[in-house]
């Protein structure tokens, strides 16, 4: 490389510095404008490097003719930095207050969600999710619901064109976790589910729904009473529970539990409608049928299985008066409850 060569180089370089920095925003930030001349910044560096191309007796030249360019760089950025975006007259009244940061909380039914899978964890239960678009054969059929079964109406179940539906339960996962691992199964499933209900102070059309499973070979309803009653006395204090006969087409026997009402402590208040209890979930030993139709030898084993709605419970915890508050969105209700 000749030194005229050289000094071409150097030129060219200045003019490229002075387009791009013409073409920078005065507002950019300085480490912003810094990235933007990277690739301007690695030309100079190469020019740096062919300074051993020019024959000795023009180095000389050839480095003052580099420091400049280099020099010019230096000073650009600097003068950028101590006019940055933050000293100009448009600012702002620096003296004003700062603005609180917004912080954002977890929802009332998140917060039940994640204490209930907290405690059932400790048990060994681990998460599960499945779809929340399903089919009928997962919602319904391995469920051993029987044809006729009224849940299955329109009237009830939100239908998908050209098939499947929305999932009315959780229950749904229990197949798909029996289909997919084999025994000893332990999980928590966590999710929405839809039904054709309207909005009124106990109902939504698309609420969370939490789903417990647990097969192993001799598990038995003892397992079943043992656990679910530890949980009511972890969750909701020292209340007292009660089960009670129930049907569900995929587990029997069947039973509901009730606990102590929490906000009365059992004596009758709005809450629980004047009868000092609080419905908490449904529950049952796994129906043979259900472990068949998801491939689990029913002849050698056994499981219980349960489903609560952590909305109905989150009333009761933060004594909320009406369903319809927790699915409003609105921040002076939520911030009440909010962690
Ligand atoms: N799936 C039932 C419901 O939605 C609840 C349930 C789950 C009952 C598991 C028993 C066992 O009402």
């Amino acid at each position: 490389m000749t030194l005229l060569e050289y000094l071409a180089e150097a030129d060219r370089l200045e003019r490229e510095l002075a387009e791009r920095l013409a073409a920078i925003d005065p507002a950019t930030r300085i480490d912003a404008v810094k990235g933007q001349l990277r690739e301007w910044r690695s030309q100079l560096d190469q020019l740096q490097k062919s300074i051993t191309a020019v024959p000795t007796d023009g180095r000389r030249d050839a480095g003052i003719a580099l420091n400049r360019v280099r020099k010019y760089f230096d000073d650009s950025l600097q003068a950028r930095e101590s006019t940055g975006p933050a000293h100009g007259a448009a600012a702002g009244d620096l003296t004003m207050p700062a603005r609180h940061p917004w912080r954002g909380g977890r929802h009332p039914v998140t917060l039940v969600i994640r204490e209930i899978v907290d405690i059932f964890r400790e048990l060994g239960f681990t998460i599960a999710l499945g779809p929340e678009a399903e089919t009928e054969w997962y919602n319904f059929g391995a469920l051993n619901f029987p044809k006729d079964h009224p849940a299955m109406d329109a009237h009830d179940t939100l239908y998908l064109q050209p098939a499947g539906l929305l999932r009315t339960h959780t229950s749904p996962v229990q197949v798909r976790t029996m289909q997919r691992w084999a025994p000893p199964i332990r999980i928590l499933a966590p999710g929405n589910v839809y039904r054709r209900d309207f909005f009124d102070p106990s109902h939504a059309p698309a609420f969370a729904q939490i789903e417990g499973l647990s097969v192993d070979e001799g598990v038995s309803f003892v397992d079943l009473k043992a656990t679910l009653t530890n949980f009511a006395r972890r969750f909701f204090g020292a209340a007292r529970t009660r089960f009670r006969p129930s049907y569900f087409p995929f587990t029997e026997p069947s039973a509901e539990m009730d606990a102590e009402c929490g906000v009365c402590g059992g004596r009758g208040c709005p809450t629980c409608k004047g009868t000092g209890w609080i419905e908490i979930l449904g529950s049952g030993m796994v129906h043979p049928a259900v472990l068949d139709a998801a491939g689990i030898d029913s002849e050698r084993y056994t499981g219980w299985a349960f489903g609560m709605g952590p909305a109905r419970i989150a009333l009761s915890r933060y004594g909320i008066p009406d369903i319809r508050l927790l699915y409003d969105s609105d921040v002076r209700f939520l911030e009440q409850v909010a962690q």
